[in-house]
């Protein structure tokens, strides 16, 4: 198989509470990206297993993640919508690459040691081995390019680093089977750009908006309705001075710089250009016109999110049809991974 030039892989968690952070972070990226590229989009569902075993719903939830794809304007017909366990290569090729990734490799990972925090003797291997999944879900396609918030960084390097490994480890045997002097696996670009690559909690400027925060309160959910977006903005974290003129005068205010970041992003604007407009108005002012701003962008992506759900057999059907379609060409790599390892059959 040629190496793909412009193919997008990305991933979501069904893990429940589908946030702005994600829509802004990734989702928003991977509907643009539809106009350039031959897009895939994952819901990863064997990832969600990782910190927590028992997921209450995982069905249902997996089925919201593929809702809010749709809503938010990916086209399942013309790219490729589908879960993650329904293509049973993502877990093949994770297994060569726990062979091929090193242990000081995935005990540098500062997202397993966040989320086992001071047990780590007790988090399940899945969750230490994670990013090696992560990195098959993105080769498996042969993606070029990776579109992803700021805390997927370091994963994407170490996709990076696997790819490189495998590459020169095997290049003897790729070189036999015909593949070209780059290599068989690219090394995948992560696309992290724009004011909201890390939108930050509502509650607490310093720490990220996340699905797993206890307060809910921390975040907007693409579930939430009109009324829940206002009154979250109205109650989020903020300082008594003005807006300033300038962004380096926000240096030393995170919640505040966080809400200008969200505005930037919602009215797809540089975050300079909302502050020109707000400078010398006090949070009174400018956190009513974020939550029209708010409301008026999400309240249709949650609209449509609710009639989808409300048809859960269309959403198995795409999930099946996409898997159907990933499925071809996973197997079509695995068939040529398989053959540059040497395994026999
Ligand atoms: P997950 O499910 O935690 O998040 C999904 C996407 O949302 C981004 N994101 C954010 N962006 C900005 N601000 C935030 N506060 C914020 N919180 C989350 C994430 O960076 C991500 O892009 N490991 C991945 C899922 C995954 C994946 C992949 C991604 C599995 N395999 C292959 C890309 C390619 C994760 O847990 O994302």
């Amino acid at each position: 198989m040629a190496q793909p030039q412009n193919r997008v892989f990305s991933g979501v968690q069904p893990t429940g509470n589908l946030h702005l952070g994600n829509y802004l972070g990734a989702i928003r990226k991977f509907v643009a990206l539809q106009e350039s590229h031959e897009c895939i989009y994952c819901v990863v569902d064997l990832h969600a297993v990782t910190a927590q075993l028992v997921q209450e719903n995982l069905k249902n939830q997996t089925r919201e993640i593929a809702a809010a794809f749709i809503a938010s304007g990916i086209d399942p017909q013309k790219h490729i919508v589908f879960n993650q366990s329904q293509v049973k290569e993502h877990a093949e090729l994770a297994w060569l690459f726990n062979c091929v990734a090193r242990m000081g490799w995935l005990q540098r990972m500062t997202q397993f040691k966040d989320k086992a925090g001071k047990n780590a003797q007790n988090a399940s291997v899945g969750l230490f081995s994670y990013p090696n999944l992560m990195a098959a879900d993105i080769l498996l396609y042969r993606a070029t390019h990776v579109p992803v918030g700021d805390d997927q960084k370091q994963h994407l390097e170490l996709t990076r680093e696997i790819a490189g490994k495998f590459n020169h480890d095997f290049g003897v045997q790729i070189k036999q089977y015909g593949h070209g002097e780059e290599g068989y696996f690219p090394i995948t670009e992560p696309i992290i750009e724009g004011p909201a690559t890390r939108v930050m909690s509502l509650r607490n400027g310093s720490g990220k908006m996340s699905k797993s925060e206890p307060s809910d309160m921390s975040r907007i959910n693409l579930t939430d309705s009109a009324d829940d977006i206002a009154k979250k903005i109205r109650k989020a974290k903020t300082d008594p001075a003005p807006l300033p003129e300038t962004m380096e005068e926000l240096t030393e205010r995170p919640e505040a710089r966080n809400l200008i970041g969200i505005y930037a992003a919602l009215a797809e604007q540089p975050p300079q250009s909302v502050l020109s407009e707000f400078a010398g108005q006090q949070f009174g002012t400018f956190k009513p016109a974020l939550a029209e701003l708010a409301v008026e962008k999400l309240a249709p992506i949650n609209a449509e999110m609710r009639k989808l759900m409300d048809d859960t057999a269309h959403i198995d059907s795409i999930l099946a049809d996409g898997s159907d379609r990933a499925r071809i060409i996973a197997q079509e790599t695995m068939r040529e991974v398989r053959e540059i390892f040497g395994f026999l059959g």
